[in-house]
C-alpha cells in the first residue's frame, strides 16, 4: 500500500497568537489537498487559537515539544495529556534545535516518544547529522544510533503509525538543501534500519520526511523520491509558499 505524504510546518519560536490566527487564514485555501496530510506544528501558546482557526479544514495541529511525565512539579513543561485535550494530534520530538540548545539526549527523547504514543499522539521523531559527521563519513552510523536509541521499547505497531523526519543539521535554516540523492539515501537507510529492528511491513508503513530548507522550488523533486514521504518545513511554513509545498505536484 502506498504511503500517504505528510507535509508539516515547524513554526519554531515564531508567530504570536494573533499572528498565528492570521497565518491560518492566509494559508486556509492554499493548503487544501486530498492527497497530503497537512500539519502545523506551532508554539505552545498558539495551540488553542490555531486548533480553533483550523476547525473544519484539512489541517491538523502539532506541538513542537512535550514532557514525558503525566503531571506534577515540572515548572514550564507541558504534558501529552494536555496536548491531546487541547486538540493536538502530532508532536515533534528531538528536533536538532532541542537536542543542541536544550541538551535533550536520546534517553530523554525515548521517554517522550513512548509517552506521546501512549497518549495517542503521533510523534514526528527528528534525526540528522552535523556537517562534521557528514564529512567524517559517519552519517548513517549516527542516524542509526539515534533511531535505535529513541525507539527502545516501542512496538512495531506503534512505529507503523509514526513519522520520522530526517533533517541534516547543516541544511536547517541555511538555504542549503541536501541534494535529492543525499536525502533519499539517508531516508532509505532509515527505512532499512527500521526493517532490521522490526520487519519489512513496519519499514514499509512508517512515514519518513525530509527537512532542511524545503522550499516551493525543491519540494517536488524531493517528495518524488521513493523513500521520502513528505517534508518538515521551517522557514517556508510561515508564508504562502507553504501551500505550494503541500501542492507540490
Ligand atoms: P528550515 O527548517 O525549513 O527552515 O530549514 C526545517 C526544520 O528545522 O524543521
Amino acid at each position: 500500500m502506498a504511503r500517504r505524504k505528510i507535509v508539516a510546518g515547524n513554526w519554531k519560536m515564531n508567530m504570536t497568537p494573533s499572528q498565528a490566527v492570521e497565518l491560518c487564514a492566509t494559508l486556509k485555501d492554499l493548503v487544501v489537498s486530498d492527497e497530503v496530510d497537512v500539519v502545523y506544528c506551532v508554539p505552545a501558546i498558539d495551540i488553542i487559537p490555531v486548533v480553533e482557526a483550523v476547525k473544519g479544514t484539512n489541517v491538523a495541529v502539532g506541538a513542537e515539544n512535550m514532557y514525558f511525565e503525566a503531571k506534577g512539579a515540572y515548572t514550564g513543561e507541558i504534558s501529552a495529556e494536555m496536548l491531546v485535550d487541547a486538540g493536538v494530534k502530532y508532536v515533534i520530538i528531538g528536533h536538532s534545535e532541542r537536542r543542541d540548545y536544550f541538551k535533550e539526549c536520546d534517553c530523554l527523547l525515548n521517554k517522550k516518544v513512548k509517552k506521546a504514543l501512549e497518549a495517542g499522539l503521533v510523534p514526528i521523531l527528528c534525526c540528522g547529522e552535523s556537517l562534521e559527521q557528514r564529512e567524517m563519513g559517519v552519517t548513517m552510523d549516527w542516524i542509526r544510533l539515534q533511531i535505535k536509541s529513541d525507539l527502545v521499547g516501542v512496538t512495531a505497531d506503534q512505529v507503523k503509525g509514526m513519522v520520522i523526519a530526517y533533517e541534516p543539521i547543516w541544511a536547517i535554516g541555511t538555504g542549503k538543501t541536501a541534494t535529492t540523492e543525499q536525502a533519499e539515501e539517508v531516508c532509505k537507510g532509515i527505512r532499512e534500519c527500521i526493517a532490521e529492528m522490526y520487519d519489512t511491513d513496519t519499514a514499509e508503513a512508517v512515514r519518513i520526511q525530509y527537512g532542511g530548507s524545503v522550499s516551493a522550488s525543491n519540494a517536488a523533486e524531493l517528495f518524488a523520491q521513493p523513500n521520502i514521504d513528505g517534508g518538515l518545513v521551517g522557514g517556508a511554513s510561515l508564508k504562502a509558499d507553504f501551500g505550494k509545498i503541500v501542492n507540490y505536484k
